[in-house]
């Protein structure tokens, strides 16, 4: 990579493994794919336990600023550090065309996504990624992953040209989530008591948008193995749309995993390790993973946002105690280098710059 260049998708790469989709059709299930913990963790029905939902509407006029909406995202960011998005602002349109765009390209064969493939020693484009030896265990998944803000770093050989609606679509839903994103790290400012341009200056005049569009085939061993490694997300935070019906994404609450069944329409937010660095911990960036479903197929497109390349994680003015910073302060660029070049291992990467308990 260039010393100056500012796409993370070059920090790290991956080693090129099998397409799961293929391998769901051919019905083998190597080895490599058999995850004896995938059993291990207790699951929490959810019976007792909601998944915060917010009302965004009930968040955007500054004047009539709803005092509870803005605790509850408090809450949902500094307990759960996952919630449900709703009225959100993104027209209905958008989120269909989205999923439907998707699909259409997961549905082409194989031949025709591998216009997209990864290059050897980058990320971007259509296969996997944390994958960084011969020995680790698989996820069982493929992706298309895409640089997607700023626009000069978007590479257009990696964004689909099949189906032909693919970039437009692509663009509209992540203009319209750029913008969500923005609006909630202004609430969230208001909640921690930051001045909001202080979480912009800290944020740097880059940030930086990619999206990781998942695609987990079904499995007849669907519960030995995993479609994502647990994991937290490296980035500031994570807008989720499940894209097909299917529900999959477990989010570790208590030692417990907690599936979580979006409401039509409604986005999942979580908090990404960067924004927990940022806050010095008051939000927290929870352990998730994606299970496989016996006989259907699951889709999914996570849009990550990030401080620029050259920004520095550190806890924002104001949110340090007398305890002091609980993280190594760390530079965008080298946290997230970090973070590709190892295999997904719950909060691993955070763990590793952490001050005191
Ligand atoms: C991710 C992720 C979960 C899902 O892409 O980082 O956590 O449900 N995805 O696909
Ligand atoms: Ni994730």
């Amino acid at each position: 990579m260039s010393s100056n260049s500012i796409n993370v998708l070059e920090l790290a790469s991956t080693k090129p493994v099998l397409n799961v989709q293929e391998l769901a059709q051919s019905g083998e299930v190597p080895k490599r794919y058999f995850r004896p913990e995938a059993e291990g963790n207790p699951v929490a029905y959810g019976d007792d336990v909601e998944l915060p939902v917010i009302d965004l509407t009930k968040l955007l006029d500054p004047e009539l600023i709803n005092q509870e909406e803005l605790s509850r995202l408090g809450f949902a960011c500094r307990e759960w550090g996952f919630f449900q998005l709703v009225n959100h602002g993104v027209p209905e349109e958008v989120i269909e065309k989205t999923k439907d765009d998707i699909m259409k390209f997961f549905k082409l064969p194989l031949k025709e996504k591998e216009a997209v493939k990864q290059l050897p020693g980058h990320l971007e484009g259509y296969g996997q990624m944390f994958v960084h030896s011969d020995e680790q265990k698989l996820d069982w998944g493929d992706a298309l992953i895409l640089n997607t803000q700023p626009f000069v770093i978007r590479d257009i050989r990696f964004w689909p040209a099949n189906p032909t609606t693919f970039r437009d679509t692509l663009d509209a839903y992540t203009t319209m989530i750029a913008r969500v994103a923005d609006c909630l790290y202004r609430l969230m400012a208001k909640d921690l008591g930051v001045d909001p341009q202080v979480i912009l200056d800290s944020f740097g005049r880059e940030q930086l948008q990619a999206v990781r569009i998942n695609y987990y085939p079904p499995c007849k061993h669907a519960q030995k193995v995993l479609g994502l490694s647990p994991h937290s997300d490296g980035n500031a935070l994570t807008v989720l749309l499940q894209a097909n019906d299917v529900d999959g994404l477990q989010i570790k609450k208590n030692d417990k995993w907690f599936l979580i069944k979006p409401q039509p329409r409604a986005l999942i937010i979580n908090i990404g390790d960067a924004m927990e660095i940022m806050t010095n911990g008051k939000y927290k960036s929870i352990e998730h993973r994606a299970i496989i479903n016996m006989e259907e197929e699951r889709l999914s497109i996570a849009t990550f946002h990030s401080p620029s390349i050259d920004a520095t994680l550190c806890p924002f003015p104001g949110l340090v105690n007398a305890e002091g910073e609980l993280y190594k302060t760390i530079s965008v660029k080298e946290y997230t280098a970090e973070y590709f070049s190892s295999k997904l291992n719950g909060k691993n990467a955070l763990e590793s710059i952490k001050l005191r308990k």
